[in-house]
């Protein structure tokens, strides 16, 4: 069971994404739990305010320090569920979220997040968290959206939680490469047909096509991630076919590709082809 407490103070945005579903199913089995946590609950101001007007002066609204501190220690006190082993805080400084993070997220046990809004939380915060996390280079205006995506990435990580454990190995970036593309009924729509391979049965045709077409797609897409794709000779080949160069391939640490085979010499070859 993988515990995810967000505290927010909008702890409503969140609870579709914590109740439908995949997630929402994944509750009902006991293989995650979402805890939704109202910040204002550990304020101690009598309008329950979280936030103060920021030191130095400047636009905007901070939310204190010790309003997340008291929320935080809710958790390590609440004796139904194990005390966080990540806390989090959502801030567009934080490190980047990738799969690799979130592949290490769902082996924890208990993650809390630290949503913030306004401002963003008062610096001294970053004392009470294990890591920062961003989910790109934009600025939204609160955490929760974070939060989603960080819940629908790492619960589907769970083992048990989709049906076929195999369905998110082949995913974009879980094998180093961006997904081969998907085709289902009908087999010609508006004159595109499913490409004939797809249709024929054969599971090493199928197989060789898609690893083509995962490379085809990270070599157009995203070149980025081949020197960390973990690349094999036969792709090593491939990538030549679709383009890329002795140099490139070096450049991602691709091996060799396979020597190309030599035909074999026979009594009567060698002789008469220079003629
Ligand atoms: C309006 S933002 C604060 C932005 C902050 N003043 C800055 O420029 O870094 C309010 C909150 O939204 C969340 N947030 C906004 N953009 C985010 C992003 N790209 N990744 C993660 N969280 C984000 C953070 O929790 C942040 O504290």
């Amino acid at each position: 069971m993988l515990t995810f407490s967000f505290l927010t103070l909008f702890p409503e945005l969140l609870a579709p994404f914590a109740s439908e579903a995949i997630v929402g199913k994944a509750r009902a089995r006991g293989l995650v739990d979402v805890n939704l946590v109202q910040m204002r609950e550990f304020s101690e101001n009598r309008h329950l305010k979280v936030d103060d007007t920021p030191y130095g002066g400047g636009a905007g609204m901070v939310i204190r320090v010790d309003v997340a501190a008291r929320a935080l220690e809710s958790l390590a006190a609440d004796a139904g569920r194990p005390p966080p082993d990540e806390v989090i805080l959502f801030s567009p400084a934080g490190e980047r979220f990738t799969q690799a993070v979130a592949e290490e997220l769902a082996g924890k046990s208990h993650l809390a997040f630290l949503c913030g809004r306004y401002e963003g939380f008062d610096a001294r915060t970053e004392g009470l968290v294990t890591r920062e996390l961003s989910i790109g280079d934009f600025v939204m205006m609160g955490g929760e959206a974070a939060a989603a995506c960080v819940l629908e990435a790492v619960a589907r990580l769970v083992p048990g939680v989709l049906g076929d454990e195999a369905s998110h190995q082949a995913d974009s970036f879980s094998s180093g490469l961006l997904d081969y593309p998907e085709y289902t009924r009908p087999p010609e729509w508006r004159g595109q047909e499913v490409p004939e391979v797809l249709r024929g049965g054969n599971h090493a045709a199928v197989a060789a096509w898609r690893r083509e077409q995962a490379l085809a797609r990270t070599l157009a897409r995203r070149p980025d991630l081949l020197p960390s794709a973990g690349l094999t000779t036969q792709d090593s080949a491939v990538l030549l076919t679709l383009g890329a160069s002795a140099d490139d391939l070096r450049a991602w640490k691709a091996p060799d590709p396979p020597a190309p085979r030599r035909p074999r010499r026979t009594a009567r070859s060698g002789s008469g082809e220079a003629g």
